[in-house]
């Protein structure tokens, strides 16, 4: 037997013995007679289980690698908060990925060799095979930069966070993926600014539930008492009908370089809305007539109502933990 041919059987001996449970790994490295292949497998087999090396990059292309985040998104939220995946492959469809405004990263871990896990996090197929490196996803976000341009405002930019999500399972959630995550959006959009000469002022989240204790972790504030609506996400493009209603949902904002922040200049506040509500809510492909008339809804509805709940604190609108986390 040739010495890689033996190799190899070892290793499959490994495997073998590890895949019948954890508590086989005595077993497991019993069957492997040469030291420093039986102390890699442990190191390999260790941080396959409980991995610590982790990693963040952004999908540029509808990738395999932006399939695997797109099901872990899929798995986690509602059908109906996430879109359909055409709708993310041709976001990541750009002729000039310079000029992509939406961000989509990802955190992952890799294995050498096609290692599976479960639902709860447990891994329950060891492989190891490092000519066959797997990816492994643990955290997506999704958002987009918005510069203000879009409303005259020029060289400022913000950014609206869409969806976060980790992998269920205690060994995923609560273990930093998130914040780590937050974090490279953060950074990422810092540098878009820089490539387009624009100064990053503000991110925005429209946060429902639980989240929110994660958000102001973060250094995401509430609006105090400011009403704050989701705009209708469908409409008939040739009419301008709504096919839904608006969402009340919590406002939490973050101001660059001030995070934790307990005002904002009330300016720049109507500024991340409105640019926001321009960018994510007025359909480009609805015909002039229907533009019109979302718009209208939009801005001379919705927007206007915002703006009343924030009018009587005059400069400076007053920041806070949301409401359920207070005191
Ligand atoms: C929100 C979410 C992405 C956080 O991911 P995570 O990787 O567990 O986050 P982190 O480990 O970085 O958490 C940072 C802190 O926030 C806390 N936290 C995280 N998620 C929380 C939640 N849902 N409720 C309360 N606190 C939460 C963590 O306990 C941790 O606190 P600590 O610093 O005192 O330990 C994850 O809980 C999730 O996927 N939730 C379902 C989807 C969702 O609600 N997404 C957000 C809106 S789209």
């Amino acid at each position: 037997m040739t010495e890689i041919a033996s190799k190899a059987g070892l290793i499959a001996r490994f495997c073998a013995h590890i895949n019948r449970g954890p508590e086989k790994l005595e077993e497991a490295l019993a069957a492997v007679s040469d030291d420093s292949l039986r102390t890699m497998l442990e190191q390999a087999y260790q941080e396959a289980s409980r991995p610590t090396r982790f990693l963040s990059d952004r999908y540029t292309s509808p990738s395999p690698a932006f399939e695997q985040g797109y099901h872990l998104l899929s798995k986690i939220l509602d059908a109906d908060v996430i879109d359909p995946i055409e709708f993310f492959r041709n976001r990541l469809r750009v002729p000039d990925p310079a000029a992509m405004t939406f961000i989509m990263m990802r955190r992952y871990w890799q294995t050498q060799g096609a290692c599976e896990y479960d639902d709860e996090g447990q891994l329950t197929h060891f492989d190891y095979d490092p000519d066959n490196i797997t990816e492994h996803t643990v955290s997506v976000i999704t958002g987009d930069y918005i510069s203000f341009s879009r409303i005259a405002r020029y060289g400022y930019s913000m950014a609206g966070i869409g969806q976060l999500v980790t992998r269920t399972g205690e060994q995923w959630r609560g273990q930093g993926h998130g914040t780590a995550l937050v974090r490279a959006f953060e950074a990422e959009c810092e540098k878009m600014a820089q490539a387009r000469g624009e100064q990053m002022k503000t991110y925005l989240v429209e946060s429902e539930g639980d989240a929110q204790r994660f958000w102001a972790k973060m250094g995401y504030r509430w609006v105090v008492n400011s009403r704050y609506y989701q705009p209708p996400i469908d409409w008939d493009y040739e009419t301008g009908e709504r096919r839904f209603d608006e969402v009340p949902e919590l406002l939490m904002i973050k101001v660059v370089g001030q995070p934790d922040s307990q005002s904002i200049d009330s300016q720049l506040l109507r500024d991340t809305v409105r640019a926001t509500y321009l960018d994510w809510y007025i359909p480009i492909k609805a015909s002039p007539i229907a533009r019109e008339k979302i718009e209208a809804y939009v801005f001379d509805k919705l927007y206007a109502d915002f703006e009343d709940s924030i009018e009587n604190y005059g400069d400076t609108v007053p920041l806070s933990l949301p409401p359920k986390y207070q005191g």
